[in-house]
C-alpha cells in the first residue's frame, strides 16, 4: 500500500494512462489493419475494372501496377488450377502453390474467366505496417502524458508541502494562524482545525503564564514581609551563633525574591501584548549608560574594570524598562562570571539598520557544548556562579524576540584571553 498521496495519485493516473493508452492502440490497430486490408482489396477490383475493359490483359505478373504487392492477373486458358476456377465470381481467400493467397474472380461478357490476386502474407505485412504507423502517435504521447501528470500532481501538492514547512519552520510559541487565503479549498477544512488547535494551545499557554505570574505576585508581599524581619533581626544584637542562621536565612530569602522577581519579568513578557512595531521609541544608549551607571559601585567592589568600549546615540522602538531590564541581566551575568582584576566592555551603536549592544567579559566563558542551551529557562550550566536561577537569559531572549531582534553568545576566542561575548542585534529606530 502506498502512503503517500503524491505516490498513490501517480500510480493511479499511470496505470489509467497505460490502460487507455493499451486499449485504445490495441482498437486503432486493428481498425486500421482492416481499413488497410479494404484499401488492398478495393485495389484488386480496381485491377479487375481495368482487365475487364480490355485495357490489361492476363497470364502474368503485374509488377508495374504494384511491385511490392505482386498482383497476379490469370486468365483460365493459362493457368489450370481446377481448385481456383471452381470458385464463384467475386472474392476469396484461396492457395497457390502452397501460400494463401486473396483472389477476385470475374467472368467477361465473352465467358471466359480471370483471376486478380495477392499473396496474404504480403498484404498482411503492408496492412500491419499501416496500422503500426497509427499506433505510433499514441504510444509517443504516453511518456509525455506520464511527465504531465507528474508535474500536475507536484504542482498541486505544493501548497501542502509548503503549509508543513511552515509550520515546520516555527517557534515553538509562534500560535499565528495559518493563512488559508492563497491555499486550495480542499486544506481549508484542515487549517481551520490546525488554527483551532494553535488557538486552545494559546490559550493554555496563556493561562499557564498567568498562572505562574499570579503566582509569583502573591508570594511577593509574604516573602517582602519575611525580608523585612530579617533586616530587622539582623540589626538585633544577637550572639554569634544566630547571627550566622539569620545570615543564612537572609540569603535564602535573597535568592527566593530574585526567583520572584526573575519569574515576573518573564511572565511580564510573555504578556505583552504591544509588538515592537507600536512600542514608543527609545534612546537604547541612554538604557544602557543608565544600567551601567547602577552598576558601577558593585563593579568596584568587585575589582572589576566595567566601562564603554564605544557609545554612540541610537534608537530602538521598546519600553524602557524592557530595555533596561535585558541591559540588566546581561550585565549581572558579566559581573557574576568575572573575576577580581577583570574587565567588562560595553559597546552601544548603530550599524545601517541595526543598532547592536554588545556586553563582553573576560570571565571563563560557557563551555562549548552548553552554549547552545544558555537562553532555555532554569539552564544554569556545570558551573554556575552566584544566586542565579537560570531564567536571566530566558528573559533576555523573549525581550529580543519581542522587539523583532536577534542574540548571540560565543566565547572569545583569541590567544590569552577568555570571555563570554553577548551581541544583540535591534531593529533600530529612526529618530
Ligand atoms: N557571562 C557569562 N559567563 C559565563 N557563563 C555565563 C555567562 N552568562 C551566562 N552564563 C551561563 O549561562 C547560564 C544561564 O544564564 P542566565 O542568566 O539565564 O541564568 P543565571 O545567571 O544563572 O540566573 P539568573 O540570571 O536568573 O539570575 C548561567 O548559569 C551560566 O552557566
Ligand atoms: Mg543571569
Amino acid at each position: 500500500m502506498i502512503r503517500s498521496l503524491r505516490g498513490r495519485l501517480f500510480a493511479g493516473l499511470t496505470a489509467i494512462i497505460l490502460l487507455t493508452g493499451l486499449v485504445g492502440g490495441l482498437f486503432a490497430y486493428h481498425w486500421a489493419f482492416d481499413e488497410a486490408i479494404e484499401m488492398q482489396d478495393s485495389v484488386l477490383i480496381q485491377i479487375a475494372g481495368l482487365v475487364q475493359s480490355g485495357s490489361l490483359t492476363g497470364g502474368r505478373e503485374l509488377r508495374g501496377v504494384d511491385d511490392d504487392a505482386e498482383v497476379w492477373l490469370f486468365d483460365q486458358a493459362s493457368e489450370h488450377d481446377a481448385q481456383l476456377w471452381s470458385l464463384k465470381d467475386g472474392l476469396a481467400l484461396a492457395a497457390r502453390k502452397g501460400q494463401p493467397i486473396r483472389v477476385l474472380l470475374r467472368t467477361r461478357p465473352d465467358g471466359t474467366r480471370f483471376a486478380v490476386a495477392q499473396r496474404t502474407s504480403v498484404r498482411d505485412e503492408i496492412a500491419s505496417d499501416m496500422a503500426f504507423r497509427t499506433v505510433l502517435p499514441i504510444a509517443a504521447l504516453i511518456p509525455c502524458l506520464l511527465l504531465v501528470t507528474a508535474v500536475v500532481i507536484a504542482r498541486s501538492l505544493r501548497p501542502m508541502v509548503r503549509l508543513a514547512g511552515d509550520l515546520d519552520g516555527r517557534r515553538a510559541d509562534d500560535m499565528t494562524p495559518l493563512p488559508a487565503g492563497q491555499m486550495p479549498s480542499e486544506l481549508h477544512p484542515f487549517i481551520a482545525s490546525i488554527n483551532g488547535l494553535l488557538q486552545r494551545v494559546r490559550g493554555m499557554m496563556d493561562q499557564q503564564r498567568r498562572f505562574v505570574a499570579d503566582a509569583a505576585h502573591e508570594l511577593r508581599t509574604p516573602i517582602t514581609a519575611l525580608s523585612l524581619q530579617a533586616e530587622n533581626l539582623s540589626s538585633v544584637d544577637l550572639p554569634a551563633g544566630v547571627r550566622d542562621r539569620v545570615t543564612t536565612l537572609r540569603q535564602g530569602i535573597g535568592r527566593t525574591r530574585h526567583l520572584l522577581e526573575q519569574l515576573l519579568a518573564l511572565a511580564r513578557q510573555d504578556a505583552g501584548s504591544l509588538d515592537g512595531t507600536t512600542m514608543p521609541i527609545v534612546a537604547l544608549d541612554n538604557v544602557v549608560k543608565e544600567v551601567v551607571a547602577d552598576a558601577i559601585s558593585e563593579a568596584v567592589n568587585g575589582r572589576v574594570d566595567l566601562g564603554f568600549a564605544r557609545v554612540e546615540p541610537v534608537a530602538v522602538r521598546g519600553e524602557a524598562v524592557m530595555l533596561a531590564a535585558l541591559v540588566r541581566n546581561l550585565l549581572d551575568n558579566a559581573l557574576r562570571f568575572t573575576r577580581q582584576g577583570g574587565r567588562i566592555d560595553a559597546r552601544v551603536y548603530r550599524d545601517g539598520a541595526i543598532a547592536i549592544l554588545q556586553i563582553e567579559d573576560s570571565g571563563p566563558g560557557v563551555a562549548p557544548e552548553e552554549i547552545g542551551r544558555i537562553f532555555e529557562p532554569f539552564f544554569r550550566g556545570q558551573r554556575p556562579e552566584g544566586d542565579g536561577v537560570g531564567l536571566g537569559l530566558s528573559i533576555v531572549k523573549r525581550i529580543v524576540d519581542r522587539l523583532g531582534g536577534s542574540i548571540e553568545a560565543v566565547n572569545v576566542a583569541e590567544e590569552g584571553r577568555t570571555g563570554l561575548r553577548v551581541l544583540v542585534k535591534l531593529p533600530a529606530a529612526s529618530g
